[in-house]
């Protein structure tokens, strides 16, 4: 099933340089690139994204640090994109994440933790409103 799901590379990714490694991660899958923007994520924008987590103890934190610096932001498309994308992003925690996935290969920490995509197909079409309004 052709899917679009909404992918951003979280202000540490952008710090540390390395766009252009998982951009290519995501194109050597044979995903298509819709749209893409090197820009910074307003207060809205985090709290809109992360709605799910208000409340939480990490809250605070995930939406200061998600507003710190630049990000890019994307939407892909693709056969299945939103499991494929989740499946090369690996788990939350960059101390679970296999190695060989983007977060085992470049994260540390589950606070700062490279790169994000959406969860489901639902995710993907809210996410997408919210950053490409
Ligand atoms: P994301 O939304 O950023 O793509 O990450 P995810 O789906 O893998 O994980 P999610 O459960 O949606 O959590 C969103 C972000 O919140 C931080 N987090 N911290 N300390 C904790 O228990 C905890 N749980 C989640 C992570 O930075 C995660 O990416
Ligand atoms: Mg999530």
């Amino acid at each position: 099933m052709i899917q679009k799901t909404y992918v951003m590379l979280k202000p540490d990714a952008v710090a540390n340089r390395h766009i252009g490694q998982i951009i290519a991660r995501f194109e050597a899958v044979g995903l298509t690139i819709e749209k893409l923007e090197l820009t910074n994520v307003t207060p809205e924008q985090a709290a809109a994204n992360y709605q799910e987590h208000q409340g939480k103890p990490f809250y605070d934190g995930l939406i200061s640090y998600i507003t710190s610096g630049p990000v890019v932001k994307m939407v892909l498309s693709g056969k299945n994109a939103v499991a494929i994308t989740r499946k090369l992003m690996g788990a939350t925690n960059p101390l679970d994440a296999a190695p060989g996935t983007i977060r085992g290969d470049f994260g540390l920490i589950m606070d700062a933790n490279v790169v994000h995509g959406s969860d489901s197909v639902e995710s993907a079409e809210r996410e997408i409103a919210i950053f490409f309004a």
